[in-house]
């Protein structure tokens, strides 16, 4: 006898991709259409909420029948709707959410909210035809370290619902350190993409900064050191008429931040004597990052995986990965229709 295949259309706004997604059995990628606002707010070196509401609110209803047409799907094919409840800014968020609460009433489909953290680390579950990944086979337990705009969170993962923070940034996120020094620099919106571009051409150790160092038992990390390093570096070469190379600095900045994430991530994978390791999160799309990591961990005998680039920021192919997981152990049941969902713009990891 043949199963019917799980499909869940998953909807994502949480900051500036307006994306849907329908994905079987938490695995295979039916349609993922990104749309992004980057152009749109790069104009302004950051993301503004308020634009960012109003362009979801043109580009969700398009994004969200292009994304079904490619699946070959319709609303009555759907098992579930997965949707993006927060962290993120409570405006998108609001747009995504509400529209997917509409969905669910009208069409009695039942809806799962979900924590976009969370999210990024299913991304590595998934198999893509485009990019040929095959996706990761689940095994608890599970370290996970999550590096994107808003966060920076190492992730001990026990089983799909039991999770807990191991580390996480004190100030800083990385992501939001690299859009600050990009700025800094006069490279465009987003910042990590160019850092890592131009980082390529600089010379190794030319230019360094300091690496934060916490209580030794700590796996937080910390990144406004750094951001003031590098701003006061830059201030001195303007004082003293020095020329200013822009390749050795991002080199020099980037490898810093590297070097927190990978040392701490691996320190804490060897504390909790876990071998199976999950990237994910914006600027898990850095080559200089993947190749570290990747270097560092196999040293250490840890199982390092990281989802193609394109699924690294924000996509709602992972919130639909992520979704499947609540709906096959029944925690649908609980939260089917329910109209008083709100968004949660500073939701908790632990909260999920
Ligand atoms: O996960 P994401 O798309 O959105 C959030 O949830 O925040 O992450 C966006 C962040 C931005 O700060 C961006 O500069 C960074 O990810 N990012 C990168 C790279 N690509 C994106 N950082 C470093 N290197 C990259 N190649
Ligand atoms: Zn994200």
């Amino acid at each position: 006898m043949t199963q019917n295949k799980i499909k869940i259309l998953a909807i994502e706004t949480s900051c500036d991709e307006t994306s849907a997604a329908v994905i079987e059995d938490g695995k295979r990628i039916l349609s993922n259409i990104i749309s992004s606002q980057r152009d749109t707010h790069s104009l302004y070196g950051g993301v503004v909420p308020e634009i960012a509401s109003r362009e979801h609110l043109k580009l969700l209803v398009p994004v969200v029948e292009k994304s079904l047409a490619l699946a070959g799907v319709e609303l009555d094919d759907i098992d579930a709707l997965a949707v993006t409840r927060g962290p993120g800014l409570v405006g998108p968020l609001l747009v995504g959410l509400s529209y997917a609460k509409a969905l669910s009433y009208a069409k009695r489909i039942p809806i799962i909210p979900l924590n976009h953290i969370k999210c990024h680390i299913y991304a590595n579950f998934l198999e893509d035809s485009l990019t040929k990944n095959q996706g990761m086979e689940l095994e608890f337990p599970l370290m996970a370290l999550v590096v994107s705009g808003g966060h920076s969170d190492i992730i001990y993962l026990k089983s799909h619902h039991e999770l807990e923070i191991v580390g996480e940034t004190l100030d800083d996120a990385a992501g939001e350190a690299f859009d600050k020094i990009a700025r800094a620099l006069d490279l465009g919106y987003p910042g990590g993409p160019e850092i890592d571009k131009l980082a390529r051409e600089g010379k190794p150790k030319e230019v360094e900064f300091p690496r934060a160092t916490l209580k030794e038992r700590s796996y937080d990390f910390s990144f406004s050191g750094l951001k003031s390093a590098v701003l006061n570096y830059l201030n001195q070469c303007k004082m003293k008429n020095e020329p200013i190379n822009k390749e050795d600095i991002a080199l020099g900045f980037q490898q810093s931040v590297i070097d927190q994430l990978v040392t701490n991530t691996l320190k804490a994978c060897k504390e909790r004597q876990v071998e199976e390791l999950l990237i994910a999160g914006g600027v898990s799309a850095n080559s200089a990052l993947r190749e570290e990591f990747k270097e560092r961990a196999e040293k250490k005998g840890i199982r390092v995986s990281f989802p193609p680039p394109i699924l690294c920021t924000d996509n709602a192919a992972m919130v639909g990965a992520c979704g499947y997981w609540y709906y096959v152990s029944g925690r649908i049941e609980k939260i089917q229709n329910r109209l008083d969902l709100n968004a949660v713009p500073n939701l908790s990891l632990e909260d999920n």
